[in-house]
């Protein structure tokens, strides 16, 4: 199979380096990619918000799939346009991808389909967020209605904080707060069939211990040993298979990656938002692990045959995953400092450097481009080794100013996550 990825960071280098491990897969193309995808894949230059240009690219290479990586082309419609040049696309269409695109009218999906989530009140003005915020009490959770790029969110018991930010949205969605563990499960969808991924667990604040501000996410790993026995299946019933069910319903069939991101609280299971893509970093941490074809899922959800498609499969141990952020990430992330050290962390037995934000500069030399630079990702016969090789890499790498958790998967290790 010949297959396009579409974007540049370090969830498509995830996927461009799975796909080029897959025995079905004989070639890899990229657009626009990155330094790190340049290893594994042929990269070519498109803009990722051009259905025309995208659909053009894959017609002229004769793939046989394109898979979309970010949910900014996928809620622009991206897929659509590659699906009606007649080549098959994993991710949903512009409309389906609205159930990331607005968390409005994600409510409103959960809201039909019974799926357990947060209370919430959407929001036009200052007097009703004033009212939802008083209604619930502190904690304050007020959200972006629209793509905010993990940004969109503040948690906050500072009552003007909260009205601060909802002022500088527009439409705000104000939640009840949700206490308990964070969970990310994703599901491979064609419209019908639904197969679940393995757990993850994503760290979305910048700093050590849960502090400072909401990032993209800071780290990942899978599995969750600690998780319920029946979480998957207590998802895929009462989530996943309802979600998509709805999403048909609406005339909007769902198909590609259904991210369901969930609190484990003590009243039960809640969504706290879905996603119409892979998860950046956790979709690090799974590749690293999975063992079945990812081509076969990702063809089987484009083409409308996942029934035909087992279940994925796992590698036995756990994979870890370690961002490293620029100097001011999240608010003004500092671009173009020298990146070292990536060769030799590559070395490392059961390490992968995925890039992200990297770039090559006239001098030839590897700089950072972006906030979240890259993720050192290793796996392991068990959390401790995999934390080990993954810390072991990002001693390895030297980049001025830059930031991350030391904390990753820790509390796991320990077994000190409280249900
Ligand atoms: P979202 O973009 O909706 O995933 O929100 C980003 C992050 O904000 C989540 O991963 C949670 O850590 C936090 N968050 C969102 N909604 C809630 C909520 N209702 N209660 C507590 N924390 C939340
Ligand atoms: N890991 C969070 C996200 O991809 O939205």
């Amino acid at each position: 199979m010949k297959t396009l990825v579409i974007g540049g960071g370090g969830r498509e280098h995830a996927l461009a380096l799975a796909l080029s491990r897959d025995p079905q897969v004989d070639d890899v193309h990229a657009a626009p990619g990155n330094p790190g995808i340049a290893g594994c894949a042929t990269l070519h230059e498109v803009d990722p918000m051009d259905g025309t240009a995208v659909a053009g690219l894959a017609t002229e290479l004769g793939v046989d799939l394109v898979v979309i990586g970010p949910e900014a082309p996928l809620v622009a419609g991206v897929a659509d346009a590659v699906r009606a040049a007649g080549i098959a696309c994993f991710g949903p269409s512009g409309k389906a991808a609205q159930i990331e695109g607005s968390k409005a009218f994600a409510k409103q999906v959960m809201a039909t389909a019974e799926v357990p989530t947060a209370l919430a009140h959407v929001c036009d003005t200052i007097e009703e967020v004033e009212a939802a915020l008083d209604a619930f009490g502190a904690p304050y959770v007020v959200k972006d209605d629209g793509l905010a790029a993990g940004k969109g969110v503040i948690v906050t018991s500072d009552r003007q904080a909260a009205l601060d930010h909802a002022a500088g949205c527009g439409r705000v969605v104000i939640e009840e707060f949700l206490d308990g563990p964070e969970v990310s499960l994703f599901a491979i969808t064609d419209g019908e069939t639904v197969l679940p991924l393995q757990p993850a667990q994503d760290f979305k604040r910048a700093y050590d211990d849960d502090a400072g501000p909401n990032t993209g996410g800071m780290g990942a790993y899978t599995p969750l040993l600690w998780a319920p026995q029946d979480l998957v299946a207590d998802v895929t019933r009462r989530v996943l298979k309802p979600t998509v069910a709805e999403m048909g319903r609406l005339g909007t069939p769902f198909s590609g990656l259904l991210y369901a991101g969930l609190a484990l609280t003590g009243r039960g299971m809640r969504v706290v938002e879905f996603n119409a893509r892979f998860g950046d970093p956790e979709t690090q941490a799974l590749m690293a692990l999975l063992e079945s074809s990812l081509s076969a899922l990702l063809h089987g959800a484009a083409t409308g045959t996942l029934g035909e498609v087992g279940l994925p499969q796992w590698r036995k141990g756990s994979a870890v995953t370690v961002v490293v952020a620029a100097e001011g990430y999240p608010e003004s992330p500092r671009k173009g400092d020298r990146i070292t050290g990536v060769a030799e962390a590559n070395a490392i037995d059961g390490v992968d450097v995925i890039h992200a934000g990297t770039a090559i500069d006239a001098d030839g030399d590897l700089v950072t481009a972006g906030g979240r630079i890259l993720a050192v990702t290793a796996v392991g016969s068990d959390l401790t080794e995999a934390r080990a090789r993954a810390y072991e890499g990002i001693a390895l790498i030297k980049i001025d100013g830059a930031h991350h958790r030391t904390d990753i998967a820790a509390k796991a290790e320990q077994g000190t996550i409280e249900l």
